[in-house]
């Protein structure tokens, strides 16, 4: 059986059964308990990695590929894909596994932005990453050029949105 190496800062998995009382109306496991396992998923990882307090600040493509059903576990993998000054990015892998067949469906991937804060609430630096394979590479990349992909969009659209809310006292 691979060893889990629990003196990984960067990684972790959590993992939780889904009870009938997490159904929505299509009898499915609801999004929102989801997407709070997520989160809760992404604040262990980076509050783990940097021992400091965190909080979320963006979370990128939750996009649900197929349903989660009662009676599969939703185990989660978590890895520190990026670090700036203050924030992380975290991504999750989401394997849903049925108890009863042991079949295991790929349902998810996300990624969480999370920054690190003092008493005050005030963004804190975090420790560097350490990039040791390829894999880590090209993840440490991609989170790059999504952040890039926001700022962009966030500029491209910044003159026109501030031309209509003034125009609309809004
Ligand atoms: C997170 C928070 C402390 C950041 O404060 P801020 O004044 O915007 O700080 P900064 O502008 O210095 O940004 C801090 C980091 O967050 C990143 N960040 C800020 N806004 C971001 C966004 N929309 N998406 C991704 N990253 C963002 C910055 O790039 C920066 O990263 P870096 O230091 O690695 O370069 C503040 O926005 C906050 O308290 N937000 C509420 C958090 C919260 O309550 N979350 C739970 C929601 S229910």
């Amino acid at each position: 059986m691979a060893q889990l190496d629990l003196n990984d800062k960067t990684a972790i998995i959590m993992s939780e059964i889904m009870t009938p009382d997490m159904v929505n109306f299509s009898g499915h496991i609801h999004g929102g308990h989801v997407m709070s396992l997520f989160d809760r998923v992404a604040y262990a990882c980076a509050a783990r990695y940097c021992s400091m307090n965190v909080v979320t600040v963006s979370v990128d493509q939750i996009i649900f590929k197929q349903p989660i059903f009662v009676n599969e576990l939703l185990i989660c993998l978590a890895k520190v894909n990026y670090v700036g000054s203050t924030s992380m990015e975290i991504g999750i892998k989401v394997v849903a596994e049925n108890l009863t067949t042991g079949e295991k469906r790929h349902t998810n991937t996300c990624f969480f932005t999370m920054v690190a804060v003092n008493n005050d609430g005030k963004p804190c630096p975090v420790p560097k990453l350490e990039l040791k394979n390829d894999i880590d590479r090209f993840r440490f990349k991609e989170a790059q050029a999504r952040r890039l992909l926001q700022r962009q969009y966030k500029e491209a659209h910044f003159e026109e949105k501030t031309a209509i809310r003034q125009k609309n006292n809004l």
